[in-house]
């Protein structure tokens, strides 16, 4: 990966990027930095890389020659660049468009803005993305380019010892990590906990998920809201629920189903189920045969999904035409909310980009909108969800 920086302030990068682990890994060849004077562009005799700003106001405006010719300059150093401004009024940058940016790009070229910011037109002429480090204003991009450079660079294959160092962290998985310790055993007093010297790995391993799943619940309940959960992972949080002091988490894991859910390939042995679901909906229950008769000829595969306890969810059924797969689930009212709407329609997605589906368009008038956001689709005004790409549980 190879960073090409504009910035007024190159010796700014000098210690956060050449020391450490970073720096290593340039010394490795592994990532390139190199940092462009935008100063060493302008055509006038000051050097000045500014002006006053076009129609009044305080301040000065990074003006577009100087920094459209560090650009061009920047640009033919190497392969097919990406062009990101920061900015706060860019995307808040995550840990999923570092990997984004690793997986996607070689060469990444980062604009530093000053002062208010950049001419607009220089933003409209070369920049593909702008980021933002966060809902704040620094006083310039410098410290935001440094932070997206070391996040993205950390991805890159041989910068950190083991992918391990990374899956393991937090936000890689949409959740936040479990609790470290070290030595002593004991210090001023507080113990580590028994688990981690049991030497049973298995343990540790459930532990840690236990603890990461109570991290992010009472840390960042907007992050476990989008969460999808295995069955392993519905297990653990029930046994969570009934361990836990604390009343709000044993309220907030109250609605999880944690017993089994079923789904399999429907065929006529759910017949009961469809005509519960066809009554519920308002619908002629005895149309339910045709409708579970006619899938094949109409292309349609369908699973129906069964809960402990909850009998007949509802189904989910898709049909693909080229890349793009139609999905259609219906869940049934008493099923929402407790975590099997969201495991069916994953287990279905999975299922489904197993083949050559690499979109999906989730269509649904009944699907919660908090299962939605959970899946990470976006909602249109039509009750459509598009799903944008194959890797959607990253
Ligand atoms: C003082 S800021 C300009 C703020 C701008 N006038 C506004 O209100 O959006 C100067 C420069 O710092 C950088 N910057 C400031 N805050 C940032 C943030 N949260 N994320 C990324 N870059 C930021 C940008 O490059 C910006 O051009």
């Amino acid at each position: 990966m190879e960073f090409d920086i504009l910035t007024l302030f190159p010796q700014m990068f000098d210690a956060p990027l050449g020391d450490s682990i970073i720096g290593r890994a340039q010394s490795k060849k592994l990532i390139t930095v190199r940092c462009h004077q935008i100063r060493d562009f302008t055509t006038n005799r000051q050097n000045q890389v500014d002006d006053y700003p076009y129609g009044g106001g305080s301040g000065c405006v990074m003006q577009a020659q100087p920094l459209y010719d560090c650009w061009k300059h920047a640009n033919s150093l190497g392969g097919p660049a990406r062009t990101i401004y920061l900015s706060p009024r860019g995307k808040t940058f995550t840990q999923a468009d570092a990997v984004r940016l690793a997986a996607d790009y070689d060469r990444l070229i980062l604009i530093c803005g000053h002062y208010e910011g950049v001419d607009q037109r220089l933003i409209d002429a070369v920049v593909d993305e702008e980021i933002s480090l966060g809902d704040f204003v620094l006083t310039g991009g410098e410290i935001p380019a440094m932070a997206l450079a070391d996040a993205v660079a950390r991805l890159i294959p041989g910068v950190l010892a083991d992918t391990v160092c990374f899956t393991e962290e937090s936000h890689w998985s949409g959740l936040l990590e479990y609790p470290h310790y070290s030595r002593p055993e004991i210090w001023e007093g507080r113990r580590v906990p028994d688990v981690l010297q049991s030497g049973d790995h298995g343990a540790v391993e459930r532990w840690r998920k236990k603890q990461s799943f109570l991290i992010t619940l009472q840390k960042r309940p907007d992050m476990f809201a989008r969460l999808l959960f295995t069955k392993a992972d519905l297990k653990l949080l029930g046994e969570l629920r009934d361990e836990a002091d604390d009343p709000a988490v044993r309220n907030a894991l109250a609605r999880l189903h944690t017993g089994r859910i079923t789904v399999r390939r429907t065929t006529k042995r759910d017949l009961k189920g469809f005509e519960t679901m066809y009554q519920t909906l308002g619908l002629s229950p005895a149309a339910a045969i045709d409708h579970i008769t006619t899938l094949d000829a109409e292309g349609i595969t369908c699973f129906s999904i069964y809960a402990d306890d909850h009998g007949f969810c509802g189904h989910c059924a898709y049909d693909v035409d080229g890349d793009t797969a139609f999905l259609r689930p219906t869940i049934l009212p008493h099923a929402r909310d407790k975590g099997i709407d969201t495991f069916a329609v994953a287990h279905v997605l999975d299922h489904l980009f197993a083949g050559t589906a690499t979109k999906t368009c989730v269509i649904s008038d009944d699907l919660p909108s908090d299962v939605a956001q959970r899946l990470g689709v976006v909602r249109t005004a039509n009750e459509s969800y598009i799903l944008a790409k194959k890797n959607w549980r990253k």
